[in-house]
């Protein structure tokens, strides 16, 4: 198999040792003039250039001359496959109507579900494709993908079928999630309870066995609940869940973006692989989440979509002791932004991280979230080939910068893209 070396990095941030807890956060493992070894789609050997240019005098050389060379971006909240725009909302919004209210009035969600309904698979996935290009260029090379605009099981296998189509496409490896609660569809308007029996008893275990149909190979998508007045309760989210889990899906949840109902506890409790959001995240649940394996995965593009004042937590998180993640959450109705540079230089300013947490955030805590740790978001021997590298002298560019694109090239199991 071929043998490539990137070599000569003016700094290799290389992200080694597991995901970074509480006061942990930020250890980038750099190597001044650093080298990566790549065999395929794995990284082979990692460390000085003038070290390992002899060792392996026979590979395909690629100089990355002063340049950062570090893992890709795993985003692991997204809602990358939808139909149609809310611009309009937009302006709503800023006349000032809230989100909330949007969505009680049937728009919101519900009007991205109607285009998503409307839309045949090839246009969803013709959609979705220049945001899944732009989120690549951008340095994202995995990224977390969550149904939730069908509401229907039919509707929201189509999604899934888009989100598996655009993985098989590449490069960007996609992960999915079913979000059929992510709203109540309007033929279930004013019966929360009975669509959440839907979910349980039918939507579930059919998406659990077209899965095995489809695809058993591929390991089951996650399950996510909107756990939030006007959504799902904590005690709907909880039989979701426990629905789901029954069936052997890892979890996820949406909790706290608005309002604090308990959300981040019970998936501390429940074992899920992240909880996200987490604005109105109360002290006793930080607390928990904290204590368990639960990543917490903070969306700041969404309060800055939203124009809203308040952010993550994300001090108290660390000093409490949580792993804590960053991701896009792009979706057409709070956060349309498909860079996770952006969402970095967000998180620096609004939860003061400092570039280097908010890389690792990024990478190997990201790759937590979506329980890939041990294939993604670093540079060690035996993980997947998947590189960035970056046209600045200094990983502070990171977080400093924003609004341009940073990514000259990016790697991807191996193989070398040109971005930028
Ligand atoms: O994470 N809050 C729920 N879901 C998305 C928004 C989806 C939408 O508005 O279309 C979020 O912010
Ligand atoms: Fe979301």
């Amino acid at each position: 198999m071929e043998i490539l070396i990137v070599h000569h990095a003016g700094q290799l941030l290389t992200l080694a040792g597991g995901p970074q807890r509480g006061q942990a956060l930020g250890d980038l493992g750099l190597i001044e003039q650093g080298a990566v070894v790549i065999q395929g789609a794995q990284i082979l050997a990692v460390g000085r250039s003038t070290d390992l240019l002899k060792a392996y005098p026979q590979a395909e050389r690629f100089d990355a001359h002063g340049k950062i060379v570090m893992p890709g971006f795993v985003d692991p909240h997204t809602h990358l496959v939808w139909a149609g725009d809310r611009a309009d909302e937009f302006t709503l919004r800023l006349e000032g109507k809230t989100y909330m209210e949007i969505l009680a009035m049937g728009g919101g969600i519900l009007s991205t579900v109607r285009a998503t309904r409307a839309a045949s698979i090839e246009e969803l996935v013709s959609q979705t494709r220049p945001r899944a290009r732009e989120a690549f260029r951008h340095g994202t090379t995995t990224m977390e993908v969550k149904t939730g605009y069908g509401l229907t099981l039919e509707s929201e296998i189509k999604q899934l079928q888009a989100i598996l189509a655009l993985n098989r496409e590449g490069p960007m490896e996609l992960v999915p999630t079913f979000l059929g609660a992510h709203a109540v569809p309007p033929e279930y308007q004013g019966r929360t309870e009975a669509y959440v029996d839907l979910l349980c008893k039918e939507m579930l275990p059919g998406i659990h066995d077209w899965w095995y149909h489809e695809v058993p190979d591929q390991r089951l998508p996650f399950v996510d609940v909107f756990c939030e007045r006007g959504a799902f309760d904590l005690a709907q989210s909880r039989r979701i869940l426990e629905a789901a889990q029954g069936l052997g899906f890892p979890l996820k949840i949406h909790a706290d973006e608005f309002e604090n109902l308990g959300g981040a506890a019970l998936a501390a409790e429940l074992g899920a692989a992240s909880a996200d959001h987490l604005v109105k995240t109360s002290p006793d649940d930080i607390r928990a989440l904290a204590s368990s394996q639960t990543v917490a995965v903070s969306l700041p593009g969404t309060p800055f979509g939203l124009n809203e004042a308040e952010y993550t937590p994300a001090q108290a998180i660390l000093q409490a002791g949580g792993t804590l993640a960053l991701a896009t959450d792009i979706n057409p109705g709070t956060s349309w932004c498909e860079s996770m540079q952006f969402i970095l230089a967000l998180a620096c300013r609004k939860m003061r991280l400092t570039p280097a947490q908010a890389i690792a955030a990024a990478t190997i805590n990201a790759a937590a979230a979506l329980q890939r740790q041990d294939t993604l978001g670093s540079i060690e021997p035996g993980k997947q080939a998947d590189l960035l590298i970056l046209d600045v002298n200094h990983y502070q560019h990171l977080g400093y910068r924003f609004g341009t694109n940073l990514v000259s090239h990016v790697i991807k199991q191996g193989r070398i893209y040109p971005v930028n």
